[in-house]
């Protein structure tokens, strides 16, 4: 039997198509993170016993990273990327029913296969619609809410649940700690919907695989064994300069495209991996830090997670507010980046 909300689709789809433009917009945001709260001070004491040494000084110092938040033993992606979900769903009105393309961005799936848009969708208890995930590592989200964003313009979906979830905590080797105390779990997620106003107003992506090797998790299954390694090794320093080259230039292309400026921005909200590539993400734009939407000091680096974590945050906190311009920039293993123009 057609069910009232596929009739309601159907008739959207038919009226849009036919007579109007058909835009992607974010009608609810939401977040999850596990209970598991670790202060550097916490971090600092248990590296400490295995030989370890770091400082809450330099944590602060170099990232401006004060606490993060890991999931307990067992805990996978998928759990925390439903908790997001729901609770993007819920502030959207929408049931798990009414969704139509399940995306997910994540770096630390459940398993090798299947993708863990699959699992999430069989964790919210629906069948049928497309779900898949994105792999791009910390731009991960940028680059799903802009396929989701072209499936809902092509009339491909109607109503996309984008999620970008992590549990980095599994693969941190907590005897390095040039990448241990940056990293930690979380999810979020947005719920985007065809309309005839504006929302994603224009995207930019981009990948250069020559840099594979300064960020990545050098390892694969194969004969029933890790091959390589299984833990994130990452070169902090090449990153860090080609995130300060990459960042501003693909924030002006988005705006250019959108036939924006900088200061048309609302809010910049960056991928949350160090307070000082924001910064100075910031100053390129013209953009004063209290444009910035940070919670890299209270999250740390949750790589796909990070926008839409902090996104949901400043949406809930009462600081993003309707009809507002966001700027959602990103950069990652691979080497990825990219951003988005959002009219929230
Ligand atoms: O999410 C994807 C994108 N990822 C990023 O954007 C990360 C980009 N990179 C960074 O954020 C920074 O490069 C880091 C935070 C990773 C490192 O900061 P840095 O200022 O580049 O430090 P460094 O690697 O140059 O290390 C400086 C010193 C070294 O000691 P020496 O050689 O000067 O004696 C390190 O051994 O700091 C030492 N060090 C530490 N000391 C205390 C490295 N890690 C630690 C630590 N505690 N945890």
């Amino acid at each position: 039997m057609t069910q009232p909300s596929q009739i309601k689709n159907q008739l959207f789809k038919t009226a849009t198509t036919a007579t109007i433009a058909r835009f992607a917009r974010i009608t609810g945001t939401g977040s999850y993170l596990p209970p598991n709260r670790v202060t550097n001070a916490d971090l600092v004491s248990q590296l400490a016993a295995t030989g370890i040494e770091t400082s809450d000084d330099w944590i602060v110092e170099r990232t401006g990273i004060r606490a993060r938040h890991f999931s307990a033993q067992g805990v996978l992606t998928s759990e925390l990327a439903v908790a997001a979900a729901q609770k993007a769903m819920q502030a959207a009105g929408l049931l798990a029913s009414d969704i139509d393309l399940i995306i997910v961005a994540t770096s630390t799936p459940d398993m090798v296969f299947p993708s863990t848009a699959c699992i999430v969708q069989n964790k919210l208890g629906i069948a049928g619609c497309a779900a898949f995930d994105i792999q791009a590592v910390c731009t991960g989200f940028v680059y799903a809410l802009s396929v989701a964003n072209a499936m809902i313009q092509s009339g491909a979906a109607n109503r996309a649940i984008v999620i970008g979830a992590e549990t980095f905590s599994r693969i941190l080797d907590f005897k390095d700690r040039t990448t241990c105390v940056l990293f930690g779990d979380g999810a979020g997620a947005v719920v985007l919907e065809a309309s005839a106003t504006p929302g994603i107003l224009a995207t930019d992506l981009h990948a250069d695989g020559k840099h594979v090797g300064i960020l990545c998790v050098p390892g694969n299954v194969g004969g029933g064994a890790v091959e390589g390694s299984a833990f994130l090794h990452m070169d902090g320093q090449a990153v860090f300069k080609l995130a300060v080259g990459v960042l501003a230039d693909t924030a002006r292309t988005t705006l250019a495209k959108a036939g924006k400026t900088e200061t048309d921005i609302d809010w910049l909200i960056p991928h949350q991996a160090n307070i000082r590539i924001m910064t100075s993400t910031a100053k390129k734009l013209k953009l004063d830090m209290d444009k910035v939407v940070v919670t890299v000091d209270q999250h740390g680096n949750t790589s796909a997670a990070s926008i839409p974590l902090a996104l949901d945050t400043a949406v809930r906190s009462g600081q993003v507010k309707q009809g507002q311009t966001l700027m959602l920039e990103a950069v990652g293993g691979g080497f990825t980046w990219g951003s988005a123009l959002v009219q929230y």
